[in-house]
């Protein structure tokens, strides 16, 4: 009786899996599609269920979270970072120098579990926002005593509900990301934060422009960008190596964020400046080995590509400047 309930287990699991991987095959047939946000610069994105069928949240440049509603195409809000936020004065700006005053949610990550969804804030740190929406609620604006200046990336573990988030730079804010990136800036940091015992530690330091973290399935590592080296790392979190971190890929332009697909592989937004702004997505996984490369200029027109995110067998492209969210749908 056990042996025949696990190999119909074994046969379920694997058409499960067999199912996910043909979905994989997506793209460049795929037709591109933008849906207007209600202010520019949707970074980043994440989604209330598992399995392809949530909503779509992002974080705008005025400060709010909105919300798609599939069936109306349409966005709306969800929840805001900044305490005393005005709706009148923020609504629709793409100020940096606001953030402040309005909040500017760059990284975004629900804990299905719980439905807190959590955000790395670029003026507000680390915050989290109570299902069904509403304001933020800080969780960690610093550690050992010194304000975060750069929070931008986050993610979550699923079942121990511990985050991790990145503080870009400790010189430089959101406002002089050109700083940051002229002067080659190395003070970035990998951060976790324990919701059990409400402290901040440094995992890692000295990274450069680090605006992705990505946690694997098995949960036994992290990946992070370095925008300006043009690399990923992988930070182990349990075995022979964990606390350290080894160079898992060196890539052909600058990163910005990672995240890990249904499948468990990752898509990193990939930024090439030079001659001319190309903007890709390479899906890879764990071992480093590049799975996929997909070019999205120019039906993307931007200068900067912060995010690709496959959900549902679509692919979500996100940036700091337009107002639109940048979608393939096979
Ligand atoms: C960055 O710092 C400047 C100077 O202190 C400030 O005016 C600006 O609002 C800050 N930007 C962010 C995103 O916090
Ligand atoms: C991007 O630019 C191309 C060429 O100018 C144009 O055809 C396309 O509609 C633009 N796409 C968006 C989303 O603005
Ligand atoms: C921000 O908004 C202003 C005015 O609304 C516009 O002129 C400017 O081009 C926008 N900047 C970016 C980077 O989108």
């Amino acid at each position: 009786m056990a042996i025949l309930k696990s190999s119909r287990t074994s046969a379920m699991l694997s058409i499960f899996i067999s199912y996910f991987s043909c979905s994989s095959v997506l793209l460049v047939t795929a037709s591109f599609q933008a849906l207007p946000s209600p202010a520019p610069g949707p970074a980043s994105f994440t989604f209330d269920l598992p399995l392809g069928i949530g909503a779509l949240y992002t974080g705008l440049a005025d400060g709010r979270i909105v919300r798609y509603q599939r069936l109306r195409s349409t966005f709306v809000n969800y929840g805001y970072t900044a305490p005393n936020r005005n709706q009148a004065f923020c609504d629709g700006t793409n100020n940096t120098f606001l953030a402040p005053i309005c909040g500017r949610p760059l990284g975004l990550a629900f804990q299905f579990g719980t439905r807190r969804l959590y955000a790395a804030d670029a003026a507000f740190g680390l915050v989290v926002i109570e299902p069904y929406g509403g304001p933020a609620t800080q969780l960690a604006t610093g550690v050992d005593g010194v304000r975060f200046r750069y929070p931008a990336a986050v993610d979550v573990d699923q079942f121990s509900g511990t985050v991790y988030f990145t503080d870009a730079s400790t010189r430089f804010n959101l406002s002089q990301l050109s700083q940051l990136i002229r002067t080659r800036d190395t003070t970035g940091r990998l951060l976790k934060y324990d919701p059990n015992t409400r402290q901040v530690t440094v995992l890692l330091r000295g990274l450069a422009g680090p605006f992705a973290v990505a946690i694997s399935s098995d949960r036994t590592y992290v990946l992070i960008s370095e925008f300006i080296r043009n690399r990923i790392q992988k930070y182990w979190l349990t075995g022979p190596n964990a606390n350290t971190a080894e160079v898992l890929l060196n890539v052909a332009g600058s990163p910005g964020n990672i995240r890990r697909t249904i499948r468990g592989d990752f898509w990193v937004a990939i930024n090439v400046q030079t001659p001319t702004v190309v903007l890709r997505g390479q899906r890879i996984n764990g071992d480093g080995t590049i799975l996929q490369t997909e070019t999205f200029s120019p039906d993307f027109n931007t200068t900067l590509i912060t995010e690709v995110n496959e959900y549902g067998g679509a692919l979500y492209l996100g940036s700091l400047y337009p107002k639109f969210v940048g979608v393939y749908k096979p």
